[in-house]
């Protein structure tokens, strides 16, 4: 459907009456032929942003799936990085991919975005193009696991948008999709939680605020299509 070597319309179809994570592990050998995978384009600019402000330790990928952001972190960190997941696939995919890279050590770990179980053991934690299977209420718990994770002094930092315009073309295709998914979770269990417009500013840099987070926006850092892309670097104070 998106490559030759992507997942079938049918494919997608049993992804998507699936959950979360039955689904990723559905899709993972398939993952990376769709365009659900961080774009390079959006990864090597925040690998020049977080290469300016120096190494660090120990570093997080926050729903890590087949591992598009690891290598980024592996540069970045001095000695371990880990990856977190809800889908075992998916890490079976990243395990692979990193096997023969150079860098710190990489594990995996299968756990909620959620409820993270980890204490101050995170000089960086990133995560890409996974907010949307966050629902709005459990935001907030997002915010609090990547807190716990952090050391003090430690980075948050990820990608997102502003809301576009109710009646621009991204605006309508992604609120026909939200409404398409609402349909299809009250009547249809197992949940499949995929929301566009999740996690978006200024929502997302008030809960870090609320949580103690100082929060630093940056704009203007990706070319076209994602221009309208922002890089939020939240500091754990
Ligand atoms: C669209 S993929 C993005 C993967 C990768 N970060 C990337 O940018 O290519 C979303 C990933 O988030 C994972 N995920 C979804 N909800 C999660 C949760 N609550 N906790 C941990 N991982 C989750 C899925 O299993 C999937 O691998």
């Amino acid at each position: 459907m998106f490559h030759p070597e992507g997942p079938t319309f049918f494919q997608l179809l049993r992804q998507a009456l699936s959950s979360v994570e039955e689904g990723y592990d559905l899709l993972a050998p398939r993952f990376d032929h769709t365009p659900f995978r961080t774009p390079d384009t959006i990864l090597d600019a925040v690998d020049r942003r977080l290469e300016a402000l120096g190494p660090v330790d120990a570093g997080l990928d926050l729903c890590c799936g087949t591992g598009a952001a690891l290598p980024l972190l592996r540069r970045r960190c001095r000695t371990r990085v880990v990856g977190v997941d809800l889908s075992q696939g998916m890490m079976d995919v990243a395990r692979r991919a990193v096997a023969d890279e150079p860098g710190p050590p990489v594990t995996f770990h299968r756990a909620d975005a959620t409820r993270l179980p980890y204490r101050e053991e995170f000089d960086l934690v990133v995560s890409f193009g996974a907010f949307g299977h966050v629902l709005e209420r459990d935001e907030p718990a997002l915010v609090a696991s990547v807190w716990e994770a952090l050391r003090p002094g430690g980075r948050f930092v990820f990608v997102t948008g502003e809301r576009p315009r109710a009646l621009s073309p991204g605006g309508l295709k992604a609120r026909a999709f939200n409404a398409v998914m609402r349909v299809r979770n009250a009547v249809w269990d197992p949940p499949f939680v995929m929301y566009y417009l999740t996690f978006l500013l200024p929502r997302a840099t008030e809960l870090l605020r609320q949580r103690g987070f100082e929060v630093q926006v940056e704009r203007w850092l990706f070319g076209a299509p994602f221009e309208r892309h922002a890089l939020v670097l939240a500091t754990k104070i």
